[in-house]
């Protein structure tokens, strides 16, 4: 599957300055998140352990894990809003501890919690982004009419987002992180408290998205289904660590025969989530065990 567009990482680092940072040309043109031996301690608790994985161009890329195993903190990183302890990782061609400044012009972030303006009306939340990332005035209009459009938004543009439901303020919140045409583009938890028909519209967005513009995607779920249906590829996290790295089929695969990602999930991410796992998260995940083996 060949994307329709380059993405903007495929005009990266000529590396004419000569800046600090040796990128390997390999890793460019295949990679465009290359993480080695990232680390985070909260004090002395190891909340992110020496994790390496790498995500091609293009590519959708999922963390999964229960509560507690350290996405969150990964994708912080990631995006500069967290220090890095120690390792490091090259983030669209940028070194994300040496450069942060240059990994933020590349990417979108959509965080876990809320992040959209209930008091503006979603045009001007655009606005907002659009002039955070520094997109010159005269580019500012179309930009936000073609993130609306892409979000499907146009028609709601000029109303208070306090009205939306959660799945507009999703994708509103989507369409913020997209503004400036980013490489890649990371999302925690995108559709966790959506109702499913929510959750449908946001994931066949991102799947649009991917599939128009060859935006690298980097996902955290708690959802196998989407993880499933959404991802190339996908990272198995318990306590900080990856357990496991490879495609959908080939973690069933690992499992034996007909396992789907929630075996993957229980025999990988720990069946026994323990006190970090919601009431809510556990009814939800013991129904979907109930439906598969039922009917
Ligand atoms: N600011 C913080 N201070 C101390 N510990 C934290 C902080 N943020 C997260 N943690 C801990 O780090 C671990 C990973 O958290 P997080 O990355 O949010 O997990 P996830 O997103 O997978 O649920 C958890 O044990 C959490 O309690
Ligand atoms: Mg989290």
């Amino acid at each position: 599957m060949e994307p329709a567009r380059p993405p903007d990482a495929a005009a990266l680092p000529a590396q004419a300055g000569g800046g600090p940072t040796v990128i390997d040309a390999t890793v460019i043109d295949a990679t465009v998140i290359d993480v080695r031996k990232l680390t985070h301690r909260f004090g002395t608790f190891v909340a992110v352990d020496h994790l390496s994985f790498g995500v091609g161009r293009g590519e959708v890329f999922g963390l999964i894990g229960a509560n507690g195993a350290g996405k969150s903190t990964i994708v912080r990183m990631l995006t500069t809003l967290l220090p890095v302890t120690s390792g490091g990782a090259i983030v669209a061609g940028y070194d994300l501890v040496k450069q942060p400044g240059e990994v933020r012009k590349h990417i979108g972030y959509v965080p876990q919690l809320m992040s959209a303006d209930g008091d503006l009306t979603a045009f001007e939340n655009l606005l907002l982004s659009a002039r955070l990332y520094g997109i010159p005035q005269r580019e500012i209009r179309p930009r936000v009419e073609e993130a609306l459009a892409a979000m499907d938004l146009t028609p709601f543009a000029r109303r208070l987002v306090k009205g939306f439901s959660g799945g507009m303020i999703r994708r509103l919140e989507i369409a913020q992180g997209l503004i400036h045409r980013p490489a890649i583009l990371f999302l925690d938890e995108p559709t966790v408290g959506l109702d499913p028909a929510a959750r449908h519209a946001v994931l066949d967005h991102l799947a649009r998205l991917r599939a128009e513009t060859a935006t690298t995607i980097l996902v955290t779920s708690h959802y196998m289904e989407e993880i499933e249906e959404l991802c190339d590829r996908l990272g198995v996290l318990k306590e900080g660590r990856l357990v496991a790295v490879g495609s959908p089929a080939e973690l069933e695969a690992r499992i034996g025969p007909g396992a789907t990602l929630d075996d993957v999930f229980a025999a990988l991410a720990g069946e026994e989530a323990g006190p970090a796992e919601t009431q809510a998260y556990r009814d939800v995940r013991l129904s979907r065990r109930a439906a598969r083996t039922h009917g």
